[in-house]
């Protein structure tokens, strides 16, 4: 049997994915951003696009990439950006890959980071020489940190989840958050059919967030 689910109207202001009430401001010069993706890149997507259709001020100078397999490799060849493979295998610890990610970073020129379903954690060797880095998780955060967090969400029985973008410190997904989106959680719903939804939202709040990220920058 089919069940219609209806929110009740107080939860309809957690649709808004950001509870501003003033326009994020647009700067005048686009920011220069470097992306870190693991797997699909549908994030990455949706900031290259929100740039090629204006909606935001931004340049993607270089994706860094550190799986072999990332389909988010096809999409930056399809947006003409930089692509750079640096696999975490081929380092001996999490310190020496970001010094390798920071490499590229300086030699792009690149003003803020963002880790697009990036599957690694950052140390300090790159929070230290990048400090302004953003990172979406898909979880209405400091609920369900870490990996599976969409699993997490459906084990404890929440009615309602979402995704944050925040800002990244060394501590694993606890810096200042940015914005958040809710999502309900559907009595039929699997991690898959959950994680969909949320990703729906991911990409809106991703690109606010490089937005009111960047108003931020400019206003310091
Ligand atoms: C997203 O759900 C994000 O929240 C998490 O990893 C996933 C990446 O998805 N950190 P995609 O590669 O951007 O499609």
């Amino acid at each position: 049997m089919t069940q219609t689910i209806v929110l009740n109207p107080a939860l309809e202001s957690l649709r808004s994915p950001c509870l501003l009430n003033h326009p994020i401001p647009q700067p005048s010069k686009p920011i220069k951003l470097g992306i870190l993706a693991s797997g699909s890149g549908s994030n990455f997507e949706a900031i290259a696009q929100a740039i090629a259709a204006h909606q935001l001020a931004a340049q993607v100078e270089v994706m860094v990439y550190n799986n072999p397999e990332a389909k988010a490799l096809q999409r930056a060849q399809n947006h003409n950006i930089p692509a750079q493979l640096l696999n975490h295998r081929d380092y001996p610890s999490r310190e020496a890959l970001d010094r390798a990610i920071v490499e590229v970073f300086h030699r792009y020129g690149v003003e803020l980071v963002v880790m697009a379903g990036w599957m690694r954690i950052v140390t300090p060797v790159l929070l230290n020489a990048c400090p302004h880095v953003l990172n979406i998780h898909p979880s209405l955060l400091p609920s369900f940190k870490g990996i599976h967090a969409v699993e997490q969400a459906l084990a404890a029985g929440v009615k309602i989840t979402g995704c944050t973008v925040h800002w990244v410190v060394p501590e694993l997904d606890s810096g200042p958050i940015l914005i958040q989106a809710a999502v309900p959680v559907l009595p039929e719903d699997t991690a898959d059919t959950l994680h969909a939804r949320i990703q729906v939202q991911e990409h809106r709040i991703m690109v606010d967030a490089i937005a009111l990220a960047t108003a931020q920058l400019r206003a310091t």
